[in-house]
């Protein structure tokens, strides 16, 4: 019986790998209407209002953040379990660019194409490798090289050290490593601000529209920002894929 289940346990888990949703994207507008697995996130970009002055404002037109999350951002220093202080306080222009950061993780709504599966608590997905524009990074690694870290939770007896020092006195590193989720590129045509004056379109859409196009093997077309559709034709999140996992749960609970 405990066989049978536990064969059962793994046939699910396989057709859940099968049916990702991430697998299913098979429109442009697919990629563009997708905000990531996540706690913290939406289903799919819609406009908010209340992203102004400070708040996470870049995102306001489409964002996959609600205003909640964004007010959290900026008053929680201890948010998502990242400790901003914990070697000491961050100097205020280093902590903004982990403010940026945290602010492009949670509603960014053109990372689509770079989504990967994810294992965790506060994720079932994640991005990688997207780009980020030279230029940006060498600013975020200017703010922050000479405050302290550890990264994230100090382990006992563990001394605080300089980003520089960490890093290697290489933005690039620094931006790639820290989080894990960028890849540092030269090409100023073709990669993402970690912020931009809400003013201006969303400057990292056709970026990401480039990307889709190309995975789905299609010509580009440009569309501008403003005539980017807000109603939902995001693949559904409710999908085989949480199927998947529901009936998982079900054959586990049912093993135990
Ligand atoms: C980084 O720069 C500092 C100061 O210029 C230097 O002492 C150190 O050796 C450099 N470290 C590496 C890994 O290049």
């Amino acid at each position: 019986m405990r066989r049978f289940a536990f064969s059962l346990l793994l046939i699910s888990f396989l057709i859940e790998a099968g049916f990702s949703r991430l697998n299913n994207l098979n429109t442009v507008e697919n990629y563009m209407n997708i905000c990531m697995l996540g706690m913290h996130h939406k289903s799919s970009p819609s406009p908010e209002k209340g992203l102004t002055s400070k708040i996470c404002s870049p995102w306001a037109a489409r964002s996959c953040c609600t205003e909640e999350t964004a007010l959290d951002i900026h008053t929680d220093p201890t948010w998502l379990n990242f400790d901003w202080n914990h070697c000491g306080s961050l100097s205020p222009s280093c902590r903004e660019y982990f403010i940026m950061d945290s602010c492009f993780y949670s509603c960014s709504p053109n990372v689509g194409p770079w989504l990967v599966e994810d294992v965790r608590k506060i994720r079932k997905e994640r991005f990688k490798d997207v780009p980020l524009c030279k230029p940006e990074c060498d600013n975020w690694y200017d703010a922050c090289k000479d405050d302290l870290t550890c990264i994230n939770k100090c382990p006992q007896g563990s001394t605080c050290k300089k980003f520089s020092e960490i890093y290697e006195n290489s933005s690039s590193l620094f931006c790639e490593k820290v989080f894990g989720s960028f890849k540092v590129v030269d090409d100023v045509d073709n990669c993402f601000h970690l912020w931009f004056d809400a003013k201006y379109p969303n400057p990292n859409e056709a970026v990401a529209r480039r990307r889709a196009s190309e995975i789905l093997n299609v010509k580009y077309e440009h569309v501008e920002g403003a005539k980017l559709t807000d109603h939902n034709k995001a693949v559904s999140s409710c999908s085989v894929w949480e199927l998947g996992w529901m009936l998982s749960m079900l054959l586990l609970v049912a093993v135990l």
